[in-house]
Order: structure tokens, then sequence, then C-alpha cells
């Protein structure tokens, strides 16, 4: 979780009035919401509300967002070239799921529209990263803006919409977590700060910065997804009517481009570009870097073979030293039990290279990955005889 934030009005002691007056029905107070992870058993942030958050004028049946997935009858490595993926629906509905497990989905988004629909995701922490495109989130925590590069990580339960600026068509990546997407633990002192020597800490993580007050009493719809079900709540207020929370739980950023890269005189293995889990998988980020430094050090990465894990590479930026045929936006599987590595000719290119300006994300399932139809629909079936020539 990130660290506690504030901000707004909140009571000077939690769970007691926050006066509004003359406040809703006569009332006179805020209406507290208290938003918890794991029960009540972790994080937790705390909202006050102009109107009860629980006001809900109509449930509906809002059809479901089928996952197609494709038997493979290989093990195999695959590339799937994503930049040209048709823009369709919005940021919701616009979603190309391509690989899934039980533990993540990663998905696709080059949106055509703005969203329809306020939405919240009631089972999945969503980790977004914006490939291209820059604006605003809004939820009851606030406004968030982002921009190119920023990872954006949305809590479950949290209502949002997303308003892009004009001009850039937004190109988002999608990750999905059945679990708590969480900073690495191992990235914390004992007292619960990021520790010197972490390769991000608290200044790099951005939350809302004002509060978005909408008083507005009317209809308005939710669109909620609990895995492939979409359930349309019409609530008769706007929820968007927070005075001030605080707490741990809330939407933030961090960019990709903050990432403090750790580099040696010899390659370093990826843990050291961590920079999220979540159960069942991590999410690293190849940021521009030093290469290493020894005068005989081999500059891109030694082949190896994934032993207990599926390791997935989105390609955003610049050249990729130890991979030829990959392009901006392409993703590349490489499952467990077959070697990978650097591509023919990539080792010697790369001797006289003293950094690298790559910027890739990099997410590693401890369960295997499924491909869906869309993903078998822009797979490179002669990818895995890319290491021959
Ligand atoms: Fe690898």
């Amino acid at each position: 979780m990130p660290f506690y934030r504030r901000l707004g009005v909140v009571p000077p002691k939690r769970h007691t009035a926050l006066r509004h007056e003359p406040g809703f029905r006569g009332e006179g107070i805020y209406y507290e919401e208290v938003l918890t992870l794991a029960g009540f058993g972790r994080a937790y942030s705390i909202a006050y509300h102009l109107r009860p958050p629980t006001r809900v004028r109509k449930v509906e049946e809002a059809g479901t967002l089928p996952l197609e997935t494709v038997e493979q009858p290989t093990l195999r490595h695959h590339h799937l070239k994503t930049g040209p993926i048709r823009r369709g629906g919005d940021p919701v509905t616009g979603r190309v799921p391509l690989l899934v497990n039980e533990d993540v989905t990663l998905a696709r988004c080059r949106p055509a529209e703005p969203q329809a629909e306020l939405y919240r995701n009631a089972t999945r922490d969503e980790l977004l990263f914006v490939h291209r495109g820059s604006g605003r989130l809004e939820t009851m925590f606030g406004v968030l803006p982002f921009r190119p590069f920023d990872y954006v990580v949305i809590p479950r339960c949290t209502t949002y919409r997303f308003d892009f600026d004009e001009g850039t068509p937004p190109d988002l990546l999608l990750i999905e977590a059945a679990g708590n997407v969480t900073i690495p633990p191992r990235y914390l002192n004992p007292d619960g700060q990021l520790r010197l020597g972490a390769p991000y800490y608290e200044r790099d993580l951005h939350g809302p910065s004002e509060t978005l007050i909408i008083d507005r009493e009317g209809d308005t719809p939710v669109l909620i997804r609990d895995g492939q079900r979409l359930t349309r709540y019409v609530l008769a207020n706007h929820p968007f009517d927070v005075a001030g929370w605080d707490g741990m739980v809330y939407p933030y950023t961090f960019n990709a481009d903050d990432f403090e890269p750790i580099t040696g005189t010899v390659h370093q293995p990826p843990p050291v570009h961590q920079t999220f889990e979540a159960p069942g998988f991590v999410v690293c980020t190849f940021a521009p870097r030093m290469l290493d430094t020894h005068p005989e050090a081999i500059k891109v990465p030694y082949a190896h073979s994934n032993v207990q894990a599926d390791e997935v590479l989105y390609y955003v930026r610049g050249r990729f030293g130890s991979r030829r045929g990959v392009e901006e936006a392409s993703i590349t599987l490489h499952p467990r039990g077959i070697p990978h590595g650097p591509h023919p000719g990539t080792i010697a290119a790369s001797r006289p290279v003293t950094r690298t300006d790559e910027l890739a994300v990099m997410v590693d399932t401890v369960r295997p990955l499924l491909l869906t139809r869309q993903a078998m629909e822009m797979d490179d079936p002669n990818y895995p005889y890319s290491w021959l020539e």
C-alpha cells in the first residue's frame, strides 16, 4: 500500500460527526464511508460524503465480458504485435484481454471514445500503464492527474472515470490483479518507509491532488464488474461527493521514468527492476540505464530457462538491445520450461554501447498464462525460430 495521505476536511477523531449544516435531510453531518482491505484487517481509508453512499435506485443486468482462452497444442514462445490493435470502445469497454491466469489478466486498450459510464471493478486491483495519453482519473478521492509512462494503481471497489486530454489518443496496458497490488515489502524498512537505496520512494508516488465534490441529486449509473459479470447500479446521487478523506487506500501514480535503475559491473537479474507485486506475479520496469561496466561484461541478458515463471515483456520505448523484430507495443511471452535469450548478433552489437534508452514493463507470473482468442489473432507463429539466424 502507499503511505498515509489526507485530503480535504476530516474530523479530529474517526467515527465522530463531521458537522455540515443543514446536511442531507437536515441531519447536519457528512456521511462516513470506510474502505477496508481484507475484511477489516488491512489498510483502509475513511471518506466523508455529502449524502449516504448507499442510495441505490435500480440494479440491472449489464451483460458480461466473456474471456475466451485458446488451448495451445504446444509449449512455445509467443510474440504479439499489439501496436496496430484497432481503436474501439471506451477505457472500459475497449479492453482487449490477451494473457490470463487465476491471478492476473493482461489486456491492451486503445479507446476510441470517452468513458461512457462510471466504472468500478469489484474484485480486482487495476494497474494501468499509460503508454500514450494524459489526463485525469476522477474518483471519490478527488482528481488524480496522469501522464505518459505513468503506472496508475486503482484499488478494487474504487468507482472511477478516465478523462483523457484532447490530442494524443490514449494507449494503455492493463494489469488486472486478483490480489492486492503492493509495493515490494523488501523495499520498506521496519518503520514502513521506503528504504534508502530502494528504486523509488514516497515523493515518486502521487495521490489525488484536489478534492472533487459533485453535489448532484439525480440518477447516476455505475457499471460494476465482478469477474465476467457486469451489473449496472443506478445511484440516486453522484458518488463523487466527498469533502475529505484520509488513509492508505486510494489511487496513485508512479512514473516509470522516476524508477531509479540499479546497475552493476556485470548483468543484474530482473528482481532489481521490480516495481510492484501482487499474489501470483510481479511487475518490473526496465528503465533507461547505464549498461554493465566490466571490460569483459556481456551487456545483454544471458540465456535462461524460466524456472517456475512465465515471463511477459511489454516494449514501450527505445531500442531493445537483446531482441530483434520487436517493436513498440510488442508483447513477448516466454513461458516456463524452455530457454530464451539474446537474439543472434545482439551480444556483439552491445559491446561498444554504454547505456540503453529502452523502457519496458515486465510481468512475471507464478502460474502459467493462457492466451486469449484475440491474442492468437496477433501471434507470430515464427517467433520460436527467431534465434536461429
Ligand atoms: Fe527473460
